[in-house]
């Protein structure tokens, strides 16, 4: 039975009340009850969450409660952190919940195992083989480089879009790294369509996955991508690849290069050109939670399982911080961290830097 929400949440409240009593449930010592019961109906409110079962609201809000102390606990550490973390609509969701969800990134399937290895198979031959590494970036003087990039101000990056509930990220990542080398290219900006690829690029695998790389290569051998207006997201893949659209003049892949790995000043080099595809590891609580500042947790990519793929759109230094950032595009809509973007640490212990954002750069060149 679907309940209706203003019922729905009276009754929720109603029996959570009851339930944290007797389970002491409490958020930190600070915080009463009743305002964490109405930041979660508010929350609720703003991501339009509805629950059929009382049940499943109250797990749902024993899942946001904890979320919640855990995000106050790093928020208020003294010194203050250089990032916040934050709600947002995966607030209702376990660490686990979520990576079932996203793990649907670039190497995953069904079986998460299963597919790492069918990507690997792809990456070792088909794209890889097709793709060229960028040498000459790790020949560019760091000196040479501007002290900051920023593709969003210089009008070459689209607004953020939303992904949804689909493992189309690599899809994304595609869009965005295209719509910037038209933008280099031709100075014009267009929104470019994310379900021509989910539809018709059959080497990944629509919401299951799939590698920018391949994207690509599809694009190269078919020739363009249909604007988002005439070909709009679904987020789901669709029966039919439709060909009833035009594709955008300046869309089409001459030829696309690897950024070789593991170096800071490569991407930035990379990114004094045009928008870069990258991939992250997009699974660690300070990500699924990230609202403001530079992140700086080398926790996140430690291991350097990418599984998910996101645009990198310039870099900078944080001028109250002073800490040194690259900028990345998601595409969790714009409530998700600083209006859908977030900026991590160009400092990292990391081998491929924080959340492995320097594994797996790429970008195109159109004509
Ligand atoms: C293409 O065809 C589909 C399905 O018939 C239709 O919904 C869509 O509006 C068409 N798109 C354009 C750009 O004509």
């Amino acid at each position: 039975m679907m309940l209706s929400k203003p019922l729905s949440f009276f009754l929720i409240i109603q029996s959570a009340s009851a339930a944290v009593n007797l389970r002491s449930l409490q958020s930190n010592a600070d915080e009463s009850l009743a305002t964490t019961m109405m930041m979660f109906r508010s929350w609720a409110d703003t991501h339009d969450k509805e629950y059929t079962t009382e049940e499943e609201a109250m797990d749902r809000l024993k899942i946001w409660m904890e979320n919640h102390e855990r995000m106050e606990a790093h928020n208020n550490q003294v010194p203050k952190p250089s990032f916040t973390l934050g709600h947002n609509e995966f607030s209702d969701m376990t660490n686990d919940e979520f990576q079932q969800r996203f793990r649907l990134g670039i190497y995953s399937n069904t079986e998460a195992q299963m597919a790492k290895k069918q990507a690997q198979k792809l990456v070792n031959s088909d794209a890889a083989s097709a793709s060229k590494m960028a040498r000459h970036l790790e020949e560019i003087n760091p000196l040479d480089l501007p002290e900051q990039v920023n593709w969003v101000a210089l009008g070459g990056v689209t607004p953020v879009k939303n992904q949804g509930a689909c493992g189309s990220c690599w899809a994304f990542s595609t869009t965005g790294a295209l719509e910037g080398a038209k933008f280099v290219h031709t100075g014009e900006l267009v929104s470019l369509s994310e379900q021509n690829l989910l539809d018709c690029d059959h080497t990944d695998m629509g919401c299951s996955g799939g590698l920018m790389d391949n994207a690509f290569k599809f694009d190269e051998k078919t020739g363009g991508l249909c604007s988002e207006e005439d070909y709009p997201y679904k987020a789901k893949q669709g029966r039919v690849c439709l060909t009833n659209c035009t594709d955008v003049p300046g869309t089409i892949v001459s030829t696309f290069y690897d950024v070789p790995p593991g170096n800071t000043q490569t991407l930035m080099a990379a990114l004094s050109m045009q928008p870069i595809s990258v991939a992250v590891q997009a699974n660690q609580f300070v990500f699924q939670f990230y609202k403001t500042g530079v992140l700086t947790d080398d926790s996140c990519g430690k291991a350097g399982d990418l599984d998910h793929g996101v645009l990198a759109a310039g870099y900078g230094t944080d001028s109250e911080t002073g800490e040194p950032y690259f900028l990345i595009k998601n595409s969790w809509g714009d409530k998700w961290g600083e209006n859908g973007y977030i900026r991590m640490s160009r400092k990292s212990k990391n081998q491929y830097g924080m959340c492995a954002l320097l594994k797996m750069a790429s970008y195109p060149e159109v004509v």
